[in-house]
């Protein structure tokens, strides 16, 4: 086997989702304990994302080498080496958090076992399913009054229409929990003061049980996970398919069932699998390098004003000072540092695998869904664009700065603030995004980088689409008819590719009857 495909095959690369406080950041800084890339709990304190309030973004957003530090996190276990990519916990930020997840070969999701699925785990789910991404659930805050165990597999199977099997069950829950039941293992793994420690027992038939948990915990264990056996048994490939679910219950707060739940990453997450490109399919223990680009940090270092880009590598070996295509433009980018990014710090890499994510810093050449390569001609398609429902025109006081305006704008779409769309009457941009933060670091870093201050205005949009010819239709100008029918409600994006403006979904919905030769997109590929 060649050394790149063994390196990428020991490569696992996931991301965790959460709705806020369901216990993502606990989880990660046990994660990395675990890991060994940081040695006490309390290093990983990005936290409390949402609970800041607005000033205090402002001020990260001001030194934002605090996010960037801890945007992928590697650490090795099991002779594997575990890129897990972080996301936003704010939800405001949710776009960032949809193009992260193009870039994952796995998912952890989390769930508050008193609260069951909450409305953030579905939509990131939904994402998820997009790609048929691979999910692990960890079923967090066992140590607190929780829901049944068998009525939190209920809502998963039903609300999500995904199959589970309980990898391990729990012994109680709140102040009685003790531990949990290893389905494979037969073992039972127990809370203790010193954190965890394994009985080994015959099966749940066996009597030291009793003599380990007490009568009435065994037989209580006894009972449920005999209900929980009628769930199918663990099967690889409905898994890799995302059908299926391994679930793992435990406590973050208590470092419980953790250790669990990596060895059950170890076991089933999938390495770099195989991309699809415009072109083709690329493998990733093909020799010639490729990846894309999924994310645009900028101004980690404020001195230089530098942009940092994520580079997912889906194929071959990167080394450092190697210069690498943009298929785009077709320019050749130099990547002299590659950075790497451990828990706290980051480190110039020397080389990097299938499954890895590094850092290119650049000037604002790169940009999201950039694909780079060796010098093959091929885009990778799935970084996602969703159709925003928050649409607000840029107010700009002073003419003057229109040109300025022009290019900070573009500049700070590539990075994926905001998206950005030009009406085709010339009218002023109009910005979309998911929540109210991101226009106000928006309008912070006009003002801040660019000295270019603006406002928005309401509009009377509720939704946009991007408008394309439907599937079999080559004729172009039904497109342009469209676009000239009402040019005020409709735009160009940060691609040219054509949108349209409604206020509301029956208005969406007439235009989608008038124009059956167009369709009408809410979800964008970006390339
Ligand atoms: P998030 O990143 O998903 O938003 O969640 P985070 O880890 O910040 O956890 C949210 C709250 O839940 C924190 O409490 C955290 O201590 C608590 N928590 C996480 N996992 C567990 C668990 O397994 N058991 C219990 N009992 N609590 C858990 P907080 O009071 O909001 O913050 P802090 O003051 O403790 O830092």
């Amino acid at each position: 086997m060649s050394e790149t495909a063994s390196e990428a095959r020991r490569r696992r690369t996931f991301a965790i989702i959460a709705h806020p406080d369901a216990g993502k950041t606990t989880l990660t800084e046990q994660l990395l304990l675990l890991g060994g890339a940081i040695q006490i709990a309390g290093q990983v304190r990005a936290k409390g994302e949402r609970r800041r309030t607005r000033s205090d973004w402002m001020k990260i957003e001001q030194d934002r080498g605090i996010s960037v530090a801890t945007s992928v996190m590697t650490f090795e276990y099991a002779g594997q080496v575990f890129n897990l990519l972080d996301t936003p916990g704010h939800e405001d930020f949710s776009e960032d958090t949809y193009r992260t997840l193009s870039a994952v070969d796995a998912a952890v999701m989390v769930i508050d076992a008193a609260k069951g699925i909450e409305a953030q785990t579905r939509k990131l789910f939904e994402v998820c399913r997009l790609r048929d991404i691979p999910i692990v659930t960890f079923i967090n805050k066992m140590d607190r009054e929780a829901r049944e165990p068998l009525e939190l597999l209920d809502e998963i199977e039903k609300t999500l229409a995904l199959d589970v099997t309980p990898a391990t069950w729990p012994i109680g829950s709140g102040r009685q929990f003790a531990g949990v039941y290893d389905m494979a293992h037969s073992t039972l793994r127990l809370l203790g003061e010193g954190g965890e420690r394994d009985e080994p027992v015959s099966g749940l038939d066996d009597t030291r049980i009793e003599a380990l948990l007490g009568d009435e915990q065994a037989l209580s264990l006894r009972e449920s996970a005999e209900i929980a056996a009628v769930y199918p048994e663990f099967e690889l490939e409905p898994f890799r398919e995302g059908h299926l679910t391994p679930i793992y219950f435990g406590s973050a707060l208590r470092g419980f069932g953790v250790k669990h739940l990596l060895d059950g990453l170890a076991q089933f997450a999938p390495p770099p699998s195989a991309r699809r490109a415009d072109t083709r399919v690329v493998q990733p223990e093909e020799e010639k390098l490729s990846g894309f680009v999924f994310k645009i940090q900028a101004n980690t270092d404020l001195q230089h004003r530098d942009r940092v880009a994520f580079l997912r590598i889906c194929s071959g070996k990167l080394k450092k000072g190697a210069r690498l295509k943009q298929v785009r433009t077709g320019k050749s980018i130099p990547v002299n540092a590659p950075l790497f990014f451990f828990a706290k710090e980051r480190q110039v890499a020397e080389e990097a695998w299938p499954g890895d994510v590094v850092g290119i810093a650049n000037h604002g050449v790169l940009r999201i869904g950039d694909t780079l390569t060796d010098g093959e001609e091929l885009n990778f398609r799935g970084v996602p664009s969703f159709a925003p429902e928050i649409l607000r025109r840029v107010r700009l006081d002073d003419p003057m700065l229109a040109k300025k305006l022009r290019k900070a704008l573009d500049q700070l779409a590539d990075e994926g603030v905001v998206q950005v769309f030009r009406p085709m009457d010339g009218s002023q941009p109009v910005v979309g995004v998911v929540g109210q933060l991101q226009l106000d670091v928006l309008s912070s870093r006009l003002q801040a980088e660019y000295s270019v201050p603006v406002a928005f205005d309401g509009t009377s949009w509720s939704t946009m689409r991007w408008v394309s010819l439907a599937a079999g239709v080559e004729d172009r100008a039904v497109l342009e008819r469209f676009m000239r029918a009402a040019p005020s409600q409709v735009a160009e994006d940060h691609d040219n590719e054509a949108v349209a403006f409604f206020s509301s979904d029956w208005s969406r919905k007439r235009a989608e009857d008038e124009w059956p030769q167009l369709r009408f997109l809410a979800l964008r590929e970006q390339h």
